[in-house]
Order: C-alpha cells, then sequence, then structure tokens
C-alpha cells in the first residue's frame, strides 16, 4: 500500500503561498519519495495550484457539495474542484463537523459526490477528549464510519483519516500503542464493511503530526499515511517530513 502525505493548509494561505506549493513539488520531484503527496489549499488556490504542481504532487479540496450544481450559496461542488485541477477531496473534517454541523448524513453524500466525480476522499473521523476519556474511542469511530462511508467505496476511492479532536493543533499526540489500537480497531471495520477493498484502503493518521514524531507514527502498523496542518504550511517543515518518512523507510541515516 502506498503511503499518502497529504497537508490540509484549513483557511490559510494568500497567493504568495503559493511558492510554497512550487518549493514542495520541486523537492518531490527530485527526491521522488516512496508516497503519495498531496497538499489541500484553500479552493481560492486550488486552480493556481494544481498548474504549479504540474502532477508532481496531488492537489486537492477541502469540502464539497454533495449536488453537481444548483442554488447553494457559497457552496463548491466535486465536479467544480475536479474541474480546477484537484483530484482529492478532505471530507467531514472535525471543523466542519462541529463549526458547520455536518452529521455522518451529509458527509456520506459528500463522499458519494466525490466518487461521482473521480476525487479521492480522504473522510475524517476522531473521538473528543470527553468521549476518549469516558472509553468511547472506538464505539465513536465505528460509528462515524458506518454512517459517513458510504456503502461500495473502494480503496481507490476512499481514504479514511483518524484525526482525534484533542490531538488536533495541541501538539499532543497519542501514544504509538494507542493509535495502534486505534488504527487495528478501524482495519477491521474497514474489512467488515469492504472486504478486500476494506483491507487496501489507506487509514492515515492526524493530529499534531510533525518532523519529530512523523517516522514513528508512520511506521505503526495500519498507519498508511499522514494528513497534516501546521507542519504542511512552510515547505521546509512539510519537506522535511517526506526526507524522514523516505529515509526511515529504507533504513538509512535520518536527515
Ligand atoms: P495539525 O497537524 O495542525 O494538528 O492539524 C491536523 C489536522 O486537522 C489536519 O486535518
Amino acid at each position: 500500500m502506498r503511503t499518502l502525505i497529504a497537508g490540509n493548509w484549513k483557511m490559510h494561505g494568500l497567493i504568495a503561498q503559493l511558492a510554497e506549493i512550487e518549493s514542495i513539488a520541486a523537492a518531490v520531484a527530485a527526491s521522488r519519495p516512496p508516497a503519495d503527496i498531496l497538499i489541500c489549499p484553500p479552493a481560492t488556490l486550488i486552480a493556481r495550484a494544481a498548474q504549479l504542481a504540474d502532477r508532481r504532487i496531488a492537489i486537492g479540496g477541502q469540502d464539497c457539495h454533495s449536488e453537481t450544481a444548483g442554488a447553494f450559496t457559497g457552496d463548491l461542488s466535486a465536479e467544480m474542484l475536479r474541474d480546477s485541477g484537484a483530484s482529492a477531496v478532505i471530507l467531514g473534517h472535525s471543523e466542519r463537523r462541529q463549526g458547520h454541523g455536518e452529521t455522518d448524513v451529509i458527509v456520506a453524500a459528500k463522499a458519494n459526490a466525490a466518487r461521482r466525480t473521480g476525487l479521492l476522499a480522504i473522510i475524517c473521523i476522531g473521538e473528543t477528549q470527553s468521549q476518549r476519556g469516558d472509553g468511547q474511542t472506538l464505539q465513536v469511530c465505528r460509528d462515524q464510519i458506518t454512517g459517513s462511508v458510504p456503502e461500495r467505496m473502494t480503496a481507490a476511492e476512499t481514504a479514511i483519516a483518524h484525526e482525534p479532536l484533542w490531538a488536533i493543533g495541541t501538539g499532543h499526540t497519542p501514544t504509538a500503542g494507542e493509535i495502534a489500537d486505534v488504527h487495528g480497531h478501524i482495519r477491521g471495520i474497514l474489512v467488515e464493511r469492504f472486504g478486500s477493498e476494506g483491507k487496501a484502503m489507506r487509514i492515515l493518521y492526524g493530529g499534531s503530526v510533525k518532523a519529530s514524531n512523523a517516522l514513528q507514527i508512520l511506521a505503526i502498523p495500519d498507519v498508511n499515511g499522514a494528513l497534516i496542518g501546521g507542519a504542511s504550511l512552510k515547505s521546509a517543515d512539510f519537506d522535511a517530513i517526506i526526507r524522514i518518512f523516505a529515509a526511515g523507510l529504507a533504513g538509512g541515516p535520518l536527515p
């Protein structure tokens, strides 16, 4: 399974920051890491970013509407993202579930739109601090996968991003053992529901991934990539993560 290292820029990035994308794309073209590299900038930058990236790295959106077109002021369809040069879309991020009231049903409808359009759907799930404290992490992940990932999704169309809410932007991460437990559980649910496709779906970890912990996290069984917020905004930080992963995989000295 090919590792996916993805950056979520959230609501960060003006035209001037396209230089970071150019720099990441150039580094990836030069080093050819054994991973798929994706940056999801704000929608305003997707077309220019895709042009600049020139297929050296993939460009994605951070959300889409479930409909193709219509009277939905302010929304963007999966078709529009695709038309702008995106090949993936993040769906059901906790910041959208919490800040925009997105339910599992809404996320599943958006995932169907991504599928219809040929965009990789990166479907986010994750528990809050209090759910974790109450021992509900595994059940929350099961419920969110059941509700947010439509039937018949394939591995080529889908990645799951497990992002514990308490780890996002906090500098805190679960222990390697905790990540292994949750990702193993997610794998079990995916195989239960999707059989061999579920076995091949990538499960990303997200939440305070940075150069200092990326190798340890990416080496955990059933961690097939990372969804990175803050450390994806600067090419120096993001490139370091890619380099460390590539060197660690090759068993060589870390840069
Ligand atoms: P940070 O890497 O900044 O913790 O953000 C994680 C995230 O929300 C990615 O989608």
